[in-house]
């Protein structure tokens, strides 16, 4: 439940980092692929994950759709897939009196949550279909128009589709994710939980959610305010535009969904710079533009590493003035302590600063960080005072 404006509920946050927990657990170095699917779900959006074989995004995939206790259709499809195979076979009955609809039980018309591996595969005879089941979320089952129930769909895939046909499949993604294979440092420890894996199987997961959660979480999306980045984010459409990075118009209208989204994962009604970083899920195209939305949204965006950053020169900073301090002779003189109170207000408006960016950001980290340099902070404005009134 909500606490107050400024956070979200307890009961609702541990349900979501849970999830996280639970769906990257079987995986070695996933969390950010397991951030892409939760995105999606809190959005009510679409997934694709894009990568090399083996880089486990079906078992992701899969993995999410366990956790879910939702209706799922999964499919792989090949160029030959027939559109019986995912909207369900002609009712020939009905055909007899002339009728031509599809039994789509058990079939995508009736899912909650898709599973299309290879998706870029689609052929054309499926494609018109696949389009307004996702955009539209309607199915068009002979003349009949019926609304289906999809939730998200998630795509997997080993590259970018090149084909202009699939330009709109692709487009109906808002999130996309590159999935790059492990870094040399991960290697032992993908031995270990792969030979657990070929051992025990996938174990079952201990935290499920179902649909009435996701749409009470959803719901609360729309009750973030974007005051604090607005200005922000249209700024960063421009320099992604300068950069040739193109977001279509559907994509820079439901960014804010996503960031959004992003807030409340991180226990915030109020949504901040650094939630504008899911843009590099939404804004890529091509397989280079990952790495350099990646490199432009980290130039732009104050992160919870940049904000480190500047705390750890502040606190050696602080640490540079304090051995000054200490070896300033006793208040003898009218410029001494004219200097000692010129540091005091500046150290006054440092810890404004710091204290500034413990409210803009919400990293633990950066908490953590900034609360150690205001007792820094803190404990040299004491000594100071204690100088001035000669101590
Ligand atoms: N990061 C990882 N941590 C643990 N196991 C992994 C990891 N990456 C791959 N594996 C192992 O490799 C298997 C292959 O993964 P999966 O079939 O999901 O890959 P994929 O990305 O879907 O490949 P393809 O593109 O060929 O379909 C997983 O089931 C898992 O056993
Ligand atoms: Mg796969």
């Amino acid at each position: 439940m909500r606490s107050n404006n400024q956070g979200v509920g307890r009961e609702d946050l541990s349900i979501l980092q849970k999830i996280l927990n639970e769906l990257s657990k079987p995986f070695v170095g996933r969390e950010e692929e397991a951030r892409v699917i939760l995105l999606a779900l809190l959005t009510k959006e679409h997934a694709v994950l894009i990568g090399e074989p083996g880089t486990a995004k079906s078992a992701l995939i899969r993995r999410a759709a366990q956790i879910l206790k939702m209706k799922c259709f999964t499919y792989l499809l090949t160029k030959y897939t027939e559109p019986a195979e995912l909207f369900g076979p002609l009712d020939i009955n009905a055909l007899k009196d002339g009728k031509y609809v599809r039994i789509t039980s058990n079939k995508l018309p009736e899912a909650e949550i898709a599973f299309l591996d290879e998706i870029f595969k689609a052929n054309s005879a499926i494609l018109n279909t696949l389009l307004t089941i996702m955009n539209e979320r309607l199915f068009y089952d002979g003349y009949t128009e019926i609304r289906v129930a999809l939730w998200s769909l998630f795509g997997a895939s080993n590259e970018v589709p090149q084909e202009p046909e699939l330009e709109a499949l692709y487009d109906r993604f808002l999130l996309r994710h590159y999935v790059k294979p492990l870094q040399d440092e991960l290697w032992k420890q993908l031995l270990k939980k792969a030979w657990d894996i070929e051992r025990f199987g996938y174990q079952p997961p201990e935290v499920t959610i179902d649909k009435s959660v996701l749409e009470r979480l959803h719901k609360m999306l729309f009750e973030v305010s974007f005051s604090a980045v607005e200005t922000k984010l249209l700024k960063v459409f421009s320099v992604l535009e300068s950069k040739n990075i193109h977001l279509t118009d559907r994509r820079k209208g439901k960014a804010l969904k996503v960031i959004a989204a992003n807030a409340i994962l991180n226990g915030r009604f109020q949504a901040s710079e650094e939630d504008l970083m899911v843009l590099k899920f939404i804004a890529p195209h091509d397989i280079d533009d990952f790495e350099k939305v990646n490199i432009i949204l980290s130039e732009e965006l104050r992160t919870p590493y940049k904000y480190l950053r500047e705390l750890e020169d502040i606190a050696v900073s602080i640490k540079e003035v304090g051995n000054y301090i200490a070896s300033f002779p006793s208040v003898n003189s009218r410029f001494v302590e004219y200097r000692l109170l010129e540091i005091y207000r500046d150290l006054e408006s440092t810890r404004d600063r710091v204290l500034s960016m413990m409210r803009e950001s919400s990293d633990e980290k950066v908490q953590k960080k900034a609360m150690e340099v205001v007792e820094q902070i803190n404990d040299l404005l004491e000594k100071i005072k204690k100088k001035i009134e000669g101590r």
